[in-house]
């Protein structure tokens, strides 16, 4: 089993340690289109021909079998035309980030933090719909720059994540019990972002909800949920400084990046 995982960048690197500690037997390919990042705050259009053309390499090139959009912007803009431009199945991060809000909230009012573009598109307020619950979104454009620059520990993160979830928590209506942190840079503000907001929210990083999900549709032997001693392929594409992808790569994977291969694949 091969599984291509696809971001705008880095932050796809916390659903794959979270797949590779849940599958750790599969082989995975990962893309980060950092030379074409953020995509949070470009088109639909943009993103989806961006998502498009990454999507077709991890396919028909690294010929993945199974491939995960670990990037809530191209799962949110871009899913339909990814899943008409490949034959394997397709998994995004937004349904997995719904489902596990629906299993976590108890007054069904959910809160959820995106890029711009994520927001804009409304495809986290249709999906909790879909289910049944109320979502309330927010964009929070400044974040990831933020984690790019590694100010996770930083007074200026500090001040932006309180008047964000400050803003958040002044339009939320209802009894919001969940927060999804919907992009994949946020995780690595988690617990900053858990200071911010009041005990009785609980923050959603869906990418172990991810994992779940890849492992339940694929139906695997046991073998690929364990360790099974024999070498697995990681490879890692990244379409600008292999250098900058090593060292911000390894704070997302939490581990440390052998080699990343530079990828072009154009404008
Ligand atoms: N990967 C994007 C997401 O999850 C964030 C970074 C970007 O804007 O490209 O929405």
């Amino acid at each position: 089993m091969r599984i291509g995982v696809f971001d705008s960048g880095f932050g796809g690197l916390t659903v794959l340690r979270a797949l590779m500690d849940r599958l750790p037997s599969a082989d995975y390919i990962y893309l980060g289109d950092t030379a074409r990042l953020p995509y949070g705050a470009k088109s639909q259009q943009t993103v989806a021909r961006y998502a498009v053309s990454s999507a077709k390499f991890l396919v028909e090139e690294q010929k993945a079998d199974y491939l995960v959009i670990a990037c809530n912007t191209a799962s949110a803009l871009a899913l339909d035309a990814i899943r008409e431009s490949v034959s394997v199945p397709v998994l995004g991060v937004i349904e997995t980030g719904a489902n596990a809000a629906k299993d976590a909230t108890e007054s069904g009012d959910v809160l959820v933090i995106a890029t711009a573009a994520t927001v804009e598109s409304h495809a986290y307020a249709e999906a909790c719909r879909e289910r049944g619950m109320r979502a309330v979104e927010k964009a929070c454009p400044l974040l990831v720059p933020l984690v790019e620059e590694g100010w996770i520990d930083h007074p200026v993160t500090d001040e932006v994540l309180r008047i964000y979830l400050s803003e958040l928590l002044a339009d939320a209506a209802g009894r919001p019990d969940t927060l999804v942190l919907g992009c994949t840079h946020y995780p690595l503000l988690r617990t900053k972002i858990e200071e911010a907001v009041p005990e009785t929210i609980r923050v959603i990083d869906s990418a172990e909800a991810t994992a779940t999900q890849v492992a339940d549709a694929l139906c695997l032997p046991a073998e690929f949920c364990r360790e099974d001693g024999k070498p697995h392929e990681r490879r890692f594409f990244a379409t600008d400084s292999v250098k900058k992808f090593q060292t911000l790569g390894s704070r997302f994977l939490g581990a440390p990046m052998d080699k990343v291969e530079l990828l072009d694949l154009g404008g």
